[in-house]
Formats: C-alpha cells, structure tokens, sequence
C-alpha cells in the first residue's frame, strides 16, 4: 500500500499520466507515487490481475486510477491504450513509456536468437514509436505534455551479455532525443532515464539465465546495492513535472553512480 493520499497540491496535481509497464517493478511504483503526487493515472500492461490490483490500492488511498490492457508488441493495444486515456480524461499531460522485456537468451551476439532479436525490437524499441506518437496527437490537443522513457544503463556502452536488449535501448535513446527536438516547439517535452540494477523481477529473470548477475551489479555500484523501483519513479516524476521545465533531450542515470 502507498501512503495515504492526503495532499491536494502534489507534484503533478492535475495531470492526467499513462504508465506502461505498470503491473509491476518500476512501472507499478511510479503509478502509485505519480497518484500521491496528484495525478489521474491510467497503467498498461498485460497482466489485467496485476494492474487492477496496483489500481485498487491506489484508489483506496483516495487516488484515480484506471487500467488498460497492452502488448507493447502490438501496436494496436498501444493505441488503443491512448483512445482509452482521451475518453477517460480527454487529455494526456505526461507518459512514463517503461513497460520492457529482459532478452529472454543472453549473448553472446553471434548466438542471439532471430525471435529474441524480435521481441526485443517489437517490445522494447517499436513500441516507444507507436506510444510517442499517440500520445503527442492527444497533448497536442491540449497545452503540451512531458513524455518519458526508460531506457537502461545497458544502453551506454557495449552489452556483450544482452547484446539486443543493448541495442534497442540505445535506439531508444535515439529516437527520445530525436522526439525531444521535434516537438519541443508545440510544448512537449521528451526525456529518457537510464536505471542502472534495480530490485525488480526483471532482475530475478536476468538472475536465473545468468546467475551471479545480481552480485557483479550489485558490486558495480559505489552505493553498494541496486535501486529501489521507488527510487527510479521520483526521476520519472520529476521529469514528467512542471518544475523540470526546461529539461528536454536529456537522458538521465539513475544508477547510483555505476555508470560514472
Ligand atoms: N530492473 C532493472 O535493473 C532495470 C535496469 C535498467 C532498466 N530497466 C528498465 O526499467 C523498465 C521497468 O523494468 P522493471 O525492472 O520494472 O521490470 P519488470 O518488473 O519485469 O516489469 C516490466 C513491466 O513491463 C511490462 N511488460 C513487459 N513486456 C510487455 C509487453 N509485451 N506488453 C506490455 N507490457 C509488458 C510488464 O507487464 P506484463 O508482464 O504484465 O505485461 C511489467 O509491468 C524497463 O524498461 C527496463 O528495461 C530496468
């Protein structure tokens, strides 16, 4: 349960937010902050158990929050996600694109999978696309918005051990910068965030086809431990508030100082 909803004036009062990947980890911790800090959320993902469940425990705090269903590998749902948002709220004022796929087989790159490659491409790049511009079309109809991606500390450098889910993050961060100049002058404004290990089960699914993994990231980062989902979602609520203004095209660690 999150902290009871009590604070009329929050970070993002007002604002109406889509999450995707909100049925659980970074997604689901960033829908329950975002609704303390005042916002109307609707959260996407496919697990519709998971996400009626984030969507009660917020409402019970005196939140608004909503769920749709969406398979980020079908453009369709993504849209769809978007026409249920305007007919919710008739506005978008902020988007946390989040929902991702850990590459299901590890690298090395000359052994990865034509069907990882895919999913990773569909999933975790393509769908970006689709969502950035859904979502602009319904910001646009009222005064701008802020949009924000997670991308991945493992789209910085080489990524020999997930070498597809490197590269779609990388792209990611392409097509946000790319976004970010596009759109600027109609108000909205785009940012990518670059977690480093955070205690999810993204991280538990990377443990189990590659064990010791969470031990090495865990022993990359100065802090001495991997972020918490909450951590990463105060980025994500800052950015996607009026008092980031004028940060637009950044991609930000949020990494405990592992990439440093
Ligand atoms: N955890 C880390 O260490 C870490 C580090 C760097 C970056 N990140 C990034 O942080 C973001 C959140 O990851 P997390 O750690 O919170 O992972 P997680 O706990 O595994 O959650 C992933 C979320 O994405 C959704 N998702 C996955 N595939 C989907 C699909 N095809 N269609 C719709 N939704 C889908 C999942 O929902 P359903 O399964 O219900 O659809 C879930 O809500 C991702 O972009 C990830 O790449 C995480």
């Amino acid at each position: 349960m999150t902290a009871e909803i009590t604070s009329s004036i929050g970070l993002l009062t007002g604002k109406a937010i889509f999450v995707t990947g909100a049925s659980r980890g970074i997604g689901a911790a960033a829908a329950r902050l975002f609704a303390t800090e005042g916002a109307s959320v609707v959260l996407g993902a496919r697990s519709t158990d998971a996400l009626d469940q984030v969507v009660a425990d917020i409402r019970a705090d005196g939140g608004v929050a909503d769920a749709v269903r969406v398979d980020l590998a079908d453009p369709a749902t993504i849209r769809a996600a978007i026409d249920r948002v305007a007919e919710l709220h008739g506005r978008l004022d902020g988007a946390f694109n989040n929902g991702a796929a850990i590459q299901a087989g590890p690298g090395p790159l000359d052994g990865t999978a034509d069907e990882d490659i895919d999913e990773q491409y569909q999933v975790n790049f393509r769908s970006h696309w689709t969502a950035m511009t859904a979502e602009a079309a319904l910001m646009r109809r009222g005064t701008g918005g802020a949009i924000v991606n997670t991308s991945s500390i493992g789209s910085r450098r080489a990524n020999p051990v997930l070498p597809a889910y490197g590269a779609m993050k990388r792209a990611l961060n392409s097509l946000t910068e790319t976004a970010a100049v596009t759109w600027a002058a109609e108000g909205i404004r785009v940012n990518g965030i670059t977690p480093g290990g955070t205690a999810t089960e993204m991280m538990q699914a990377w443990e189990e086809s590659t064990p010791g993994i969470i031990e090495q990231v865990t022993a990359a980062s100065p802090l001495g431990r991997m972020g918490r989902p909450e951590e990463v979602a105060e980025v994500a609520a800052w950015l996607l508030s009026d008092r980031a203004s004028y940060v637009n095209g950044a991609i930000i660690p949020v990494d405990g100082g592992a990439g440093a």
